[in-house]
């Protein structure tokens, strides 16, 4: 109780000084040099829970409207999105999938059980064709998740065959005969996940080894050209990186990060809907820590590759709560608030300044997932605010990161500070800049001032994403409760753009 009142009244007094103090924002568009990958914004779908089944894929016979089997209404906000790239089949389950079990006629696909996720039998209904024509289709690259846990060497070369070889080769003749001719373009293919737990329990020299012997049969099949990516470290594991990095650089194209704001592995994680404004403010602070992770990932790469050959995924991220009373207690379906929104937009802002190293993230999950962009329920589908989101920030993918720095007022939590705004801007190729701010701050509205040259002649269009708290969130009878709308708090002033940004807030302004 007196810890509940003091961490209140510090925020109350910490919450005044961010009001009174303008933000103050200057973009250098002078030092705009790197180009934020568009797979930057990428999604995750993994067996697990309904996120596949019953999320995305329904089957052709449902009763769910759907194209070929994929839900109609999960398709078309994908495509919205423009997903640019879609990990699968895990996390997890990759480390005990069996690609071969998912292809040719379904009746004759054998069955599995999911231990990973639910101990739930998986009917392999979902495999590789259905998931690579769903890319086909949404225009996103797959990046593909290969099995080294429990899978064999001759089993990743050949599924790499399978999908990308175009010639008389046996698997090139089996996916014909499956009834696709012409290979699928694959460049991600990820050798191993979470190889230090889930993944086979490693070490990392162990797991060096293996990454070089899987990948070296991993073939570049017809001129396609693959991505490898080895398994990386999970927060603060900065050991495995530095390891795997002497190790095996010069073998991989990529290195993966997972960083999940989560209060812990064992135990009670908090409710995604119900929370106090402590636990507002620990998630504020916990998500943002991911900037001095990445930070240290990428200063042990730097030493090891000063060139920045190699890249940083950060291929799973985002917020981890108790499963929804009621929900199987394995499938990890969770509710997502206005807290998970901001957590999306400080981490997409911090990212989009990492991109000279960071060539990849990926939200977990896509559809009813930890922090999912959409939720199901039979023939019920809603977005959720971290779509909203996604959706907001799409103009930064492919376009050029606008060096900022961002003077403004602090929250606190214990012994963390937390800037009460986050912001990032890029430009595109047509000149279009894209400004997106986050204002966490729960109670004030902060002025923000932004320094930028030569936009006297721009026009603004602004969108806002914000509900009546920090708690409030789409169900499928209220599906609106936290959408974007048009935002009319900015004009051009004589050295920029100044700006009124309501107190928990998100804005994207395109000029
Ligand atoms: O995203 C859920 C799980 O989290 C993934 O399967 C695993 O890689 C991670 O531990």
């Amino acid at each position: 109780m007196k810890k509940t009142i003091l961490s209140l009244m510090m925020m109350g007094s910490l919450a005044l000084s961010a009001q009174n103090t303008p933000t103050q924002i200057t973009i250098h568009a002078d030092q705009a040099k790197t180009k934020i990958p568009k797979e930057i914004y990428g999604q995750f779908a993994e067996h697990l829970g309904t996120c596949i089944y019953g999320g995305i894929w329904v089957g052709e016979k449902s009763n769910i409207p759907n194209i070929k089997g994929y839900r109609t209404d999960v398709f078309n906000a994908l495509k919205d999105l423009q997903v640019p790239v879609m990990r699968w089949p895990g996390g997890c389950f990759a480390d005990e999938y069996h690609w071969m079990d998912g292809i040719g006629p379904k009746e004759k696909r054998p069955k599995m059980v999911n231990n990973n996720w639910g101990g739930v039998v998986e009917d392999n209904s979902f495999g590789t064709h259905e998931f690579l024509n769903l890319c086909e289709m949404l225009g996103c690259e797959p990046y593909i998740s290969g099995n080294v846990g429990s899978g064999t060497v001759e089993e990743l070369a050949k599924w790499v065959e399978y999908m990308t070889s175009d010639g008389e080769s046996p698997m090139a003749n089996l996916r014909r005969q499956n009834g696709r001719e012409k290979p699928w373009h694959v460049k991600y293919l990820g050798v191993g996940n979470e190889s230090w737990g889930c993944g086979g329990s490693m070490k990392p020299d162990y797991y060096s080894d293996l990454y070089r012997r899987y990948s070296t049969y991993c073939r570049e099949f017809d001129g396609n050209k693959l991505y490898k990516i080895a398994s990386g470290a999970s927060d603060y594991d900065y050991n495995w990186t530095k390891t795997l990095m002497k190790n095996a650089a010069g073998h991989m194209n990529g290195i993966s990060l997972h960083y999940y704001t989560c209060k812990g592995w064992s135990g009670s994680k908090g409710s995604a809907t119900k929370f106090s404004r402590d636990e507002y403010l620990w998630t504020m602070a916990k998500s943002i820590e991911i900037e001095e992770v990445v930070k240290k990932h990428i200063s042990i790469m730097d030493s090891l590759d000063p060139k920045k050959r190699v890249g940083l995924l950060v291929d799973e991220w985002g917020t981890w709560w108790d499963q929804e009373p009621g929900s199987h207690p394995g499938f990890l379906y969770q509710q997502n608030t206005m807290r998970d929104a901001f957590v999306a937009a400080m981490t997409l802002n911090i990212f989009n300044k990492y991109t000279e190293r960071v060539k990849m993230t990926n939200i977990a999950q896509v559809v009813n997932v930890l922090q999912a962009m959409i939720l199901t329920d039979g023939p019920k589908m809603v977005l959720t605010p971290t779509y909203h989101v996604f959706k907001m920030y799409k103009g930064h993918m492919n376009a050029t990161n606008l060096p900022l720095d961002v003077q403004c007022g602090e929250l606190t939590y214990n012994d963390k500070k937390i800037p009460a705004v986050s912001a990032s801007a890029s430009k595109n190729d047509q000149g279009g800049i894209l400004i997106t701010l986050a204002n966490v701050d729960p109670d004030r509205e902060q002025r923000v001032e932004i320094a930028l040259d030569g936009l006297k002649s721009a026009k603004i269009n602004g969108t806002i994403l914000a509900g009546k708290g920090i708690d409030s969130y789409n169900t499928f009878d209220k599906p609106n409760e936290v959408v974007p709308t048009v935002f009319k708090g900015a004009k051009i002033t004589k050295t920029g753009i100044s700006v009124i940004l309501p107190a928990k807030s998100i804005v994207a302004l395109e000029l």
